[in-house]
């Protein structure tokens, strides 16, 4: 009696043991290759991290540009001193030289044929913050922060190429620990507060043209807005 029991829950418990394990078995499967194929995707995704340079639409060339020909960045990214945004030029700008320079590359041709399109060169994306952080080129270019302190030596770029790590603890480490002046900046303040000699100069016209270096703010909501 007890003996048939003992079998019967026996076979029983085995099936019932095998069936359990087999259900933890795929679970555990299916969340193995979830969070593989998350981590996969992540990996792999054509996103924003630091030295990322994404394949351009036309090989245009910053060293070339910026470092060769020294064309001011301002030239092409004026917007970086009066707004939030730096853009990227329109093709007029490129025009302005290329009607003349170079207009048998067949690269230039392609340009030409854009603009004479009016269809705009898709450049693809290089730095992106995500949506919920707020910055503004325009405070930092006229707090006196030079653009390569923030994406490198780009006129050494063939391509370009994200340059800082853009989380937060590098805004934060900026903001907090006032690193953000070259010794050209600070022998510039140091001049000029020679010049300036006992007259302090008009604080309005100081904060517009080059502000003393000093800490920017760090309270969350200067940046979550
Ligand atoms: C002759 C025009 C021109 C000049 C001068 C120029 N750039 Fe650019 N810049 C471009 C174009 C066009 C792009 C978009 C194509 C690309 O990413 O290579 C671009 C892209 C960039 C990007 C990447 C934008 C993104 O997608 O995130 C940065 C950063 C940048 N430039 C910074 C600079 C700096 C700093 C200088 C000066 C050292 C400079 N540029 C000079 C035309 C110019
Ligand atoms: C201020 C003048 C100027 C502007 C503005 C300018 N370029 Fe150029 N570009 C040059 C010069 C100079 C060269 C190099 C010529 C040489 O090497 O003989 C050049 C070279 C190039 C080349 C290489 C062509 C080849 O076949 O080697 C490309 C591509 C190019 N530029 C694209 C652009 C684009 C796109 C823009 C607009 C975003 C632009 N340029 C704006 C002056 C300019
Ligand atoms: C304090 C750091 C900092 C400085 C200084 C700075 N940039 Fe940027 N730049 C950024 C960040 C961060 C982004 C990404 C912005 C976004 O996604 O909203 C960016 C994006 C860009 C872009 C892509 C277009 C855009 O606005 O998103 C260009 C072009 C650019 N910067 C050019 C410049 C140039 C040229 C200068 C100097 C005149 C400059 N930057 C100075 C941090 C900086
Ligand atoms: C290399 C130094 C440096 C880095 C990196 C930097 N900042 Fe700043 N930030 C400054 C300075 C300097 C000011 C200007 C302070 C002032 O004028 O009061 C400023 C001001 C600001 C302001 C105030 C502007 C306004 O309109 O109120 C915001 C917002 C801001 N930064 C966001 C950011 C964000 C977001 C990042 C990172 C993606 C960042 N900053 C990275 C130096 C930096
Ligand atoms: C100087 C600018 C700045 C300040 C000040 C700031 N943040 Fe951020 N924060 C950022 C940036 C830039 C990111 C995006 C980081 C990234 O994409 O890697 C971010 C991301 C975040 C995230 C999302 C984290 C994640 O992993 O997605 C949280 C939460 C956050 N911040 C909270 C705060 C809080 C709380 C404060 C105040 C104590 C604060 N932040 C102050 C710039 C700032």
């Amino acid at each position: 009696m007890s003996e048939q029991d003992d079998a019967v829950s026996d076979g029983e418990g085995h099936d019932h043991s095998e069936k359990v394990i087999m259900k933890k078995l795929i679970l555990a499967t299916t969340v193995l290759t979830v969070v593989a194929g998350v981590a996969l995707y992540l990996w792999f995704m054509p996103g924003y991290y630091q030295n990322y340079a994404p394949e351009q639409p036309i090989p245009f060339s910053h060293q070339r540009h910026a470092g060769q020909f020294q064309i001011p960045c301002l030239y092409c990214h004026g917007s970086a001193e009066y707004a939030e945004f730096a853009s990227v030029p329109g093709l007029e700008t490129c025009m302005n030289c290329h009607t003349m320079v170079l207009p048998n590359s067949p690269w230039i041709q392609q340009v030409k044929k854009a603009y004479d399109e009016k269809k705009p060169i898709a450049w693809v994306k290089v730095h992106v913050l995500p949506d919920f952080v707020y910055f503004n080129h325009s405070r930092h270019v006229s707090a006196g922060v030079q653009c390569q302190t923030c994406h490198g030596p780009v006129e050494t770029m063939e391509k370009v190429y994200q340059f800082s790590k853009l989380n937060m603890g590098w805004c934060i480490d900026c903001h907090r620990n006032n690193n953000y002046l070259t010794p050209s900046r600070i022998e510039f303040a140091k001049k000029r507060d020679e010049m300036r000699g006992a007259e302090p100069m008009n604080p309005v016209l100081q904060a517009m043209s080059h502000p003393d270096p000093h800490n920017a703010d760090i309270s969350c909501s200067t940046c979550h807005r």
